[in-house]
């Protein structure tokens, strides 16, 4: 460790311009633990009250948010679904620059402060809205896009289900019923959405029809995108960024025979630095290349190239499918996972037959441990603007 140190810090004497167009930290500084990138991780923790908090690789907690640390006043219906009898902690997202976290949190879809040097604004509620209605109930993901507009995805199985969007300017005064800008309808189950910088596309995945098996026709896996119209700061549909997992799997291998319910689309993840996205359904991770337009790779393939040394959570991932086959699922259930630049990732795999995962899988040069042991988890992700795929400015 020592030696590796000294001959990084050597490295950089001998290379003056390799790092410099970093001015604020010196070499010195760069190799201590906490100034290294991709050290914070976001976890959102079910529980009585469901819990958000920013820790380290090994779990030490650096900033956290519970309703109880709410002091500022809110409007009725907000202050309801906040105190609701709700666990859920199901999204967190890093936004402007570190400055806000998105999450799905109790009963609300919100934006909260994360301004730690400041703690007259920090865990300040900027946007909410509530989930007490059928069309947000089970609202599973968020994303900022650019102007502050703030999508929530619904999450849920009927023909208008699909992308709320909302203006989550700080500017505005939180409202119990928040106006909605912009409803998008057709994509079903939606559970997770990334915005692209490059191309100015929000990236959702999700199903073709009811994953609920309550369409009479089977659900595939889908990714697509919503190219974001500077002029009109409206998502558009468009055909051509709609794409479709090859096969429609049933999952009576974990949930047993009849199990009406269609393998869906759990987390969307980019590659750091690429025009990739790995995704995950019930089964396992697939590859997508958004410029082919391909699902290149899948399940064993994808953890070979781009998550050496994942391990499963438990060994009991079997069951006979639908065709009375005996099938193992060692990559089943990722219900959220996230690469780093340095090749280092997480994932919370939830346990065969349940909807959450207890601990975090940190994996390290191929390496993995368990972090936040005992926690009931469903998303953890990297803090922090992922290199190539930067939160709009
Ligand atoms: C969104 O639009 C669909 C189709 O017009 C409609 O059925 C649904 O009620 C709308 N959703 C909201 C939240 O207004
Ligand atoms: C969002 O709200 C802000 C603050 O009131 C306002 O300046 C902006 O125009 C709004 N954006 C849209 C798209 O309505
Ligand atoms: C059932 O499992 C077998 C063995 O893994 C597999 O070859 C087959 O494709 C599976 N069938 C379905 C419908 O999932």
């Amino acid at each position: 460790m020592l030696l590796g140190g000294l001959f990084s810090w050597l490295s950089l004497l001998f290379e003056p311009l390799a790092d410099s167009y970093v001015p604020p930290i010196q070499p010195q500084d760069r190799l201590r633990p906490e100034n290294r990138p991709w050290q914070n991780i976001i976890t959102g923790v079910y529980g009585y009250p469901p819990l958000l908090k920013i820790h380290d690789r090994t779990g030490e907690i650096s900033w956290s948010f519970r309703r109880e640390d709410v002091t500022q006043d809110l409007p009725p219906a907000i202050k309801k679904c906040l105190w609701a009898h709700s666990n859920d902690a199901t999204e967190i997202k890093y936004m402007h620059d570190g400055k806000s976290v998105g999450a799905v949190y109790a009963d609300l879809a919100m934006v909260v402060n994360h301004l730690p040097d400041d703690p007259v604004n920090d865990k300040k509620i900027t946007f909410a809205v509530c989930r007490d209605n059928k069309f947000l109930w089970n609202a599973h993901t968020v994303e900022a896009l650019p102007n502050d507009l703030f999508a929530v995805g619904t999450t849920g199985q009927r023909p208008w289900d699909g992308i709320l969007v909302y203006n989550a300017s700080a500017a505005n005064p939180l409202v119990d019923e928040p106006p909605i800008l912009q409803n998008i309808t057709g994509l079903r189950a939606i559970h997770a959405m990334i915005w692209d910088e490059q191309e100015q596309i929000l990236w959702a995945t999700g199903t073709d029809a009811a994953a609920d098996g309550s369409d009479p026709v089977p659900a595939y896996g889908v990714v697509q995108g919503y190219p974001f119209d500077a002029a009109t700061g409206q998502l558009r549909k468009d055909d051509r960024y709609i794409y479709r997992l090859p096969n429609a799997y049933t999952i009576e291998t974990e949930w047993g025979k009849g199990y009406s319910w269609w393998a869906g689309p759990h987390d969307l993840v980019p590659v750091p630095n690429e025009r990739k996205f790995l995704v995950s359904e019930d089964r396992g991770p697939h590859a997508l290349d958004l410029e082919t337009g391909e699902f290149f790779m899948e399940y064993e393939d994808v953890i070979e190239k781009y998550m050496k040394g994942f391990e499963v959570t438990t060994n009991d991932r079997h069951g006979v499918n639908h065709t009375g086959q005996y099938e193992e699922l060692p990559l089943s259930d990722l219900k959220s996972f996230n690469l780093a630049p340095d090749g280092a990732f997480i994932y919370v795999q939830s346990l065969w037959t349940k909807f959450r995962g207890f601990h975090i899988s940190l994996v390290v040069d191929g390496h993995r441990r368990k972090i936040n042991l005992g926690d009931e988890m469903y998303r953890a992700r990297w803090w922090g603007d992922m290199d190539g795929w930067p939160k709009p400015k």
